[in-house]
């Protein structure tokens, strides 16, 4: 049985596609690549504020699923739990969202990132998720309309992302980095336009 539908429009890597074209040359330090990637800041916040609406955790949803299962790999200490066995293909589903009828509008874009904090500063790194772990998509960002059964009628992103465990992988530990955000930003400028809040989250991968 699939438990988990996600209702993706076009391409699952649309989300992605848009968010880099919209880097010109100039912007190339602007959105999640900017941690890590295209340059050191350590995590949104180094650009970003947080002061939007979204600051209620009860109506906050920020989850990781198992793909096949459907069930959430939140544990009970608030760290995610992604396992996999070496070789092993595994599919995760990121959930970011704000619940309905909650006090603050919805979110009109999710953006987030999957990285490695101790190889943020590593230029001879190319690669910011864990060493040794491939990963397809680590990073993108979304406008809201995804639906999970699981958080019906909330305003949602969800999006699949495949990790797998090489040769060489060890256990690891790394951050999901996230923003709702709503409003258009003002080019050059993190500060303008743009109310977003920040979240940061703690994903321990494990080899079975
Ligand atoms: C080095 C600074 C910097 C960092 C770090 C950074 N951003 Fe940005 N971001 C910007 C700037 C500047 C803009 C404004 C748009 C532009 O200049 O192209 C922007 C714009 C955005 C936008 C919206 C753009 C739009 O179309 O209105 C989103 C969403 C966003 N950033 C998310 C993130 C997230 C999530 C992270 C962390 C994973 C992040 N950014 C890290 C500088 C940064």
């Amino acid at each position: 049985m699939r438990v988990v539908r996600t209702r993706l429009h076009g391409a699952a890597g649309l989300g992605i596609l848009a968010c880099l074209a919209a880097m010109g040359a100039r912007s190339a330090s602007a959105y999640p690549p900017a941690v890590g990637i295209l340059g050191p800041a350590r995590n949104c916040l180094s650009c970003h504020s947080s002061e939007g609406p979204w600051k209620d955790p009860a109506a906050l949803i920020v989850d990781i699923l198992d793909k096949t299962s459907g069930r959430s790999l939140r544990q009970d200490d608030g760290t995610f739990l992604i396992p996999a066995r070496r070789g092993e293909l595994k599919t995760v589903i990121t959930v970011i969202g704000w619940k309905a009828g909650a006090a603050a509008p919805a979110p009109y874009r999710n953006a987030w990132l999957y990285v490695d904090p101790k190889r943020i500063s590593d230029p001879g790194a190319l690669n910011k998720f864990a060493p040794g772990w491939m990963v397809n998509l680590p990073m993108a960002c979304r406008v809201v309309g995804d639906s999970v059964e699981a958080y019906s009628r909330a305003a949602l992103t969800a999006l699949p992302m495949t990790v797998r465990a090489g040769d060489d992988a060890a256990d690891a530990e790394i951050e999901l980095q996230v923003m709702l955000t709503r409003g258009d930003s003002v080019k050059g400028d993190a500060r303008q336009g743009m109310a977003g809040n920040y979240f940061q989250r703690r994903v321990r991968l494990k080899v079975e």
